[in-house]
């Protein structure tokens, strides 16, 4: 009898965190996305590159339906996060909004306790009406701060507003922890250290390398040397179109396409 052992059957393909089809996204009759097909991986790092105009914020704020707020935005294709199309009818926003966290250019946290920004999305997000026992917001607080490596510094100033006092690097980091206590499964960050100094930037690479495993993170940079450091797969756009997807070593070593080449080598924006 024949029996087949796990290794001589086809390999799994690996679980995707955000798979879409044919994309293809208008601003009013400025197509600003085409045909964009993307598999990207559950539980790494990709980044994200390519000049300036490409379509990169596009491409993010689409997966988490921010783009819909401006009226005149229109989109054709699909979108999947984990194997759930975002803009199904049956898609509740503040559903995928837990499931789907963003970080931004530039620190914005609310002009409010550093303990309470903690807390913000998780009260929003909670059945009771906000009320947590003290108990369990001392335990989400720790634990969001530990993660981002924040708590040796921070746990002796929660009640001090988290717009004072606290430098850019800190203030990135906590808008990251602010995401956590409602456990998304996906972070996706647009150039989420072109804010810092090189020593903040290197402290928040250094803690998105930390959280990967545990989420899986899309990552939006022009710094090249970033991509490199900080991610095991790398996109490359151009004018509204996926030219390359490949682990992260490959395309700045052997890209496939001409127009990847040239980007790397710094020959355009
Ligand atoms: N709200 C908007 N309304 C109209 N056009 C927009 C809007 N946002 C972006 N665009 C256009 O869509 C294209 C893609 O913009 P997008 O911001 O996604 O590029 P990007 O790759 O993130 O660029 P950058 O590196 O400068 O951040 C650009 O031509 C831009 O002008
Ligand atoms: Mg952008």
């Amino acid at each position: 009898m024949m029996t087949q052992s796990p290794s001589s059957g086809t390999q799994t393909p690996p679980e995707l965190a955000i798979q879409t089809r044919d994309l293809n996204l208008w601003y009013g009759t400025f197509q600003a996305l085409f045909d964009v097909n993307l598999n990207i991986k559950k539980g790494i790092i990709t980044s994200l590159i390519g000049p300036s105009g490409c379509g990169k914020s596009t491409f993010l704020r689409s997966v988490d339906r921010i783009n819909e707020r401006l009226g005149y935005v229109r989109i054709k294709g699909s979108i999947e996060v984990y194997n759930q199309n975002v803009y199904a009818p049956s898609v509740e926003l503040a559903q995928l909004r837990k499931q789907v966290g963003m970080v931004f250019q530039r620190p914005n946290p609310l002009p409010i306790s550093i303990r309470e920004n903690i807390l913000f999305g998780y009260r929003i997000h909670n059945e009771k009406g906000g009320r947590i026992a003290k108990s369990e917001a001392e335990g989400i607080v720790e634990d969001a701060l530990r993660q981002v490596l924040l708590w040796d510094q921070m746990k002796d100033r929660l009640d001090n507003k988290a717009t004072v006092g606290l430098s850019l690097e800190e203030m990135q980091k906590l808008c990251i922890a602010r995401l956590l206590p409602v456990k998304p499964t996906i972070l996706l960050m647009d150039e989420p250290c072109s804010a810092l100094d090189p020593k903040g930037t290197a402290a928040v690479e250094e803690l998105i390398w930390e959280l990967r495993g545990r989420y899986s993170i899309l990552i939006v940079t022009h710094n090249m040397a970033q991509a490199r450091r900080a991610s095991e797969e790398c996109i490359f756009m151009l004018m509204g179109r996926v030219v390359e997807h490949s682990p992260t070593e490959k395309l700045f070593v052997t890209p496939v396409h001409q127009e990847t080449a040239d980007y790397i080598e710094g020959r355009y924006g």
